[in-house]
């Protein structure tokens, strides 16, 4: 956990809150926290997903691990605590896409369950809903498609500490959705996370 390091600093309140939002938009915002191995289709969703969100009117913002790595967390390699703080800083982006009332779409690999249980409780304790979705592919066949050719790579040896070659990955124990990117389709994958997201009142039935 980062500790809070600036002294003498005092939350100044509003008058537009969540709820403001939320009917101003008509649905409720939320953190999706889409978490794989590279290759196993996490964006890929988030992107359809996004889409499909689009047409409905609902307001959705993607965030993903190779775009914020090129800002934001620019100053961030793959060494564990570097992961950490990846993961602790888009948590918090994600939080505040929540309370401006969107549906954050965090696609990156947080191979770390104790990083995502943060972000978690980051969320359940200011009431905001966090949907983990595991986009659960085997190592094979993430390796087979390789779409960045990273793979390849790691495996001669030209990455070091590449995630499920040489660095692990956790896998979520209980996660809200859970999806085998590897066996199902695109459609099929969309369709589970909006059904939840109808059933949790956040989006219109
Ligand atoms: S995380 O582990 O900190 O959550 P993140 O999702 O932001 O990772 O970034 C992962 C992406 O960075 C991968 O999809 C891949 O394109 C790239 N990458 C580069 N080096 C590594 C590495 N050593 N391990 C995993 N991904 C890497």
């Amino acid at each position: 956990m980062a500790e809070q390091k600036a002294t003498n600093v005092h939350w100044h309140e509003g008058d537009i809150t969540r709820e403001h939002r939320a009917k101003l938009l008509g649905h409720k915002g939320a953190t999706l926290w889409f978490t794989g191995l590279s290759g196993s289709g996490k964006s890929t969703v988030a992107v359809e997903l996004e889409g499909r969100l689009n047409e409905m009117g609902v307001l959705a913002y993607r965030l993903d691990g190779d775009n914020v790595r090129m800002g934001i967390n620019k100053n961030l390699g793959f060494s564990a605590e570097d992961r950490t703080e990846n993961i602790r800083r888009i948590g918090e982006v994600a939080k505040l896409f929540v309370d401006a009332g969107a549906i954050a779409l965090s696609s990156f690999i947080s191979p770390y369950a104790a990083d995502r249980d943060q972000v978690r409780k980051l969320h359940e304790d200011a009431g905001m809903d966090f949907i983990e979705v595991f986009v659960d592919c085997a190592l094979e066949a993430a390796e087979a498609r390789d779409p960045k050719g990273l793979y390849k790579k790691a495996r001669a040896g030209e990455i070091k500490n590449f995630t499920g070659i040489d660095d692990p990955y956790e896998a979520p124990a209980s996660p809200e959705v859970h999806l085998h990117s590897d066996r199902q389709s695109l459609d099929e994958e969309v369709e589970q996370i909006l059904a939840v997201l109808r059933e949790r009142g956040i989006i219109p039935a």
